[in-house]
């Protein structure tokens, strides 16, 4: 069901200070599909509708910033883009560039915190350098992570992390009985950032698209039809209300 539309309209979304009453999460992670769709249908080339995203994202980490939100992980690229047409894969990777550069002062004002969760591998050395510059500028920060998904896949993560825990074992750092969900989850990009409590998918699709796969084990979801570039503050506020009323059992009564 849709979210956006799963709520009366005659129900006022609650200002800031009343959701703050409420428990905010402090991780939420969001698919930002539908760029492509919102471009076709204005006539527009592909990247007019990522370059349209890039101005919804920036609206949405302030909104998490004012609400005291603690981390957002967003998926900006995934490994399996790379098979996109070249045209759309370079101009992604200017954009990428350009947005980092642009955004990094008002990122660093509002108290945020970069981090990549993703692999070096076949990222152009330029654009890869930005992420990293932007992490080291920004690593002080203390209101919000902003993650960034880029170059990332799931499944490759979870054997990357499979991978250096055997090499852990081998040199005898690590023992096979010692192993358990917590020290796994520490191999991963992720690392010590908690779960996502919330998972925004925008676009339509009811799919996880090999993000977070460990990592959404008991996350609550939230699905909207909104193309990307379209999703407001306001519907972000409602996915947060809408996640208020749920209860959450983790597989408890
Ligand atoms: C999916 O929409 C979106 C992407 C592959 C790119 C998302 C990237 C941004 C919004 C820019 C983020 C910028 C930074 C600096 C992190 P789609 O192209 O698959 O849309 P479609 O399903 O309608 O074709």
């Amino acid at each position: 069901m849709d979210f956006t539309s799963s709520l009366k309209a005659s129900i006022e979304i609650p200002t800031i200070k009343e959701l703050q009453k409420r428990n905010i999460p402090a991780h939420v992670a969001i698919i930002m599909d539908g760029n492509g769709r919102w471009a076709k249908k204005r006539k527009l080339p592909r990247i007019a509708g990522h370059r349209a995203g890039v101005k919804v994202l920036i609206n949405i980490v302030e909104v998490c910033v004012e609400l005291g939100l603690k981390f957002l992980t967003v998926y900006s690229f995934s490994i399996e883009n790379w098979q996109r047409p070249q045209e759309e894969v370079k101009g992604l990777m200017r954009l990428f560039r350009r947005a980092i550069g642009e955004q990094l002062d008002a990122l660093s004002k509002n108290g945020v915190k970069l981090k990549l969760l993703g692999s070096e591998e076949s990222v152009p050395p330029e654009v890869f350098k930005s992420f990293k510059d932007a992490e080291y500028k920004t690593k002080d920060n203390k209101n919000l992570t902003l993650n960034i998904a880029f170059n990332y896949g799931s499944r490759q993560e979870i054997v990357n992390a499979v991978k250096r825990i055997c090499d852990n074992v081998k040199k005898n750092k690590l023992k096979v009985e010692e192993l358990d969900e917590n020290i796994l989850s520490s191999f991963l990009y992720t690392g010590k950032i908690p779960d996502p409590d919330l998972l925004i998918r925008t676009g339509g699709e009811l799919r996880a698209s090999n993000f977070l796969l460990w990592q959404i084990a008991y996350t609550e979801f939230c699905f909207t039809k909104t193309l990307w570039p379209d999703f407001s503050k306001e519907q972000f506020l409602r996915a947060i209300y809408n996640y208020q009323q749920r209860n959450r059992r983790f597989g408890k009564l």
